[in-house]
């Protein structure tokens, strides 16, 4: 009962929460073995049950951009909690986080929470595409896989979902226009929206190839369906001005219609938010009639988290330096997997990164899926042995924070040579 090693917790955990684990990926079934049970983290390190640490690559899945524990967060959050834990009622900090949001991603008029009924609310229509690969939390009519031929709509892939609830959700491959443009031929006058991860971290990192976002954008404006980004992962991330404004120096006058932000937002506290024109929030309950509601929205410790966050990360330099040290790990993991004569390629933007056993970048969640698994799953229980905490399946993004220093990325790029060593054959 009280064995407090990863494997004891893991076995306690499963007689009473369902796999052990409150959210599937954590249980290392992608990767075989025991989850490790975190006791605790600072900078850019956690320590399990039993007092190992690993260099965490992870960062709560995005969040923690600055590392963990970083002083001006823990003072904000501190202050915020000893002033009340929830409300249920308007603050002011509502205002100034929403204010920021707003300030860094242009072209945002009002920030606030639900996109997908506002985009059909707000266009009087119902259907809808998303892209395989492209994960948008577990709503139901998300959990949707591609059905079978182009013309067919997806079918859930959770068991609960109705067929009838995804019926009006079309799922295409990314990075294919001529899937899009059948799609938009068949449907545009009854699509509400399109939703996209523009630079994915559900399958890895794969981006939205420019001549792809271009058409999508070309599409959506000449049939009226709102292009909805999901920043949830890339907000404040891969950017300060989060995926759009890659996107938007890359093809001129490039603006979604909505988008969606989580996690660095909240600084590792739960909060989302979405935002678009004026003209379309201005549909939200309660100015419009689409509903939209939560006891703990908004909620004042996590909304002095997120400002905490936003505030730090805005700082001149931030994203320059964060960059360059994620870019100099993609770049050492692959001058290692030279070395080693292991096919290997990877990408980063910000500081989101991936890397693929395979010889060139995937384009869509196909080719993901299809890279060598036997060695990324080897490759990953390599790199915790030695210290260095991968997320635990092939198809997740890493990250790293500003806390990850130059030694860090050595320590971890020494671990990978080791790794790589015994891939071969
Ligand atoms: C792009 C994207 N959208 C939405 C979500 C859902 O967020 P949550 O798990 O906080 O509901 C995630 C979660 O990883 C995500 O990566």
């Amino acid at each position: 009962m009280n064995d407090k090693t990863n494997a004891g917790l893991f076995e306690r955990a499963q007689r009473v929460i369902p796999g052990g684990v409150n959210s599937p990926v954590r249980a290392f079934r992608a990767v075989g073995g025991t989850p490790r049970f975190i006791a605790r983290a600072q900078g850019a390190y956690l320590w399990d049950a039993q007092g190992q640490r690993y260099v965490d690559y992870i960062g709560s899945w995005g969040p923690m951009i600055l590392g963990h524990g970083h002083p001006a967060v823990l003072e904000a959050v501190t202050k915020a909690a000893a002033d009340g834990l929830s409300f249920g009622a308007p603050t002011e900090r509502e205002i100034e986080l929403a204010e920021a949001i707003i300030a860094l991603v242009p072209g945002l008029e009002q920030a606030a929470m639900s996109a997908i009924r506002l985009a059909r609310g707000a266009t009087g229509r119902n259907r809808l595409i998303k892209f395989e690969g492209c994960y948008h939390g577990h709503a139901d009519a998300l959990l949707v896989k591609a059905g079978s031929g182009l013309a067919t709509f997806g079918n859930p892939t959770s068991a609960g979902v109705p067929p009838e609830v995804v019926q009006h959700t079309i799922v295409l491959p990314y990075n294919d226009v001529a899937a899009l443009e059948a799609a938009f031929s068949e449907h545009a006058r009854e699509l509400a929206c399109v939703m996209v991860e523009p630079i994915a971290g559900n399958m890895n990192f794969v981006r939205a190839s420019v001549p792809f976002m271009t058409r999508l954008r070309e599409l959506c404006t000449a049939h009226g369906a709102l292009l909805v980004f999901d920043e949830v992962m890339s907000g404040f991330r891969v950017a300060l001005g989060g995926a759009q404004s890659v996107y938007a120096r890359l093809i001129p006058g490039f603006a979604p219609d909505m988008s969606v932000f989580g996690k660095v937002i909240g600084g590792g506290m739960p909060l989302a938010a979405f935002g678009g024109s004026r003209a379309v929030m201005s549909q939200l309950a309660p100015l419009g009639p689409v509903y939209q509601a939560g006891t703990l929205s908004g909620n004042p410790v996590a909304t002095a988290c997120g400002l905490a966050t936003l505030h730090e990360i805005a700082k001149p330099g931030f994203f320059d330096a964060l960059s360059s040290r994620t870019r100099g790990l993609v770049d050492g993991l692959l001058e290692a997997a030279r070395e080693a004569e292991i096919p290997l390629s990877g990408d980063s933007e910000g500081g989101m990164f991936g890397f693929f056993f395979h010889d060139s970048l995937p384009q869509n969640y196909g080719t993901v899926m299809s890279t060598d698994k036997d060695r990324f799953n080897r490759f990953f229980h390599g790199m915790l042995e030695r210290g260095v905490y991968l997320a635990p399946a092939l198809y997740e993004a890493g990250f790293v924070s500003a806390a990850h220093s130059a030694d860090d990325i050595a320590f971890t790029l020494e671990a990978a040579r080791q790794s790589l060593r015994t891939l071969r054959g």
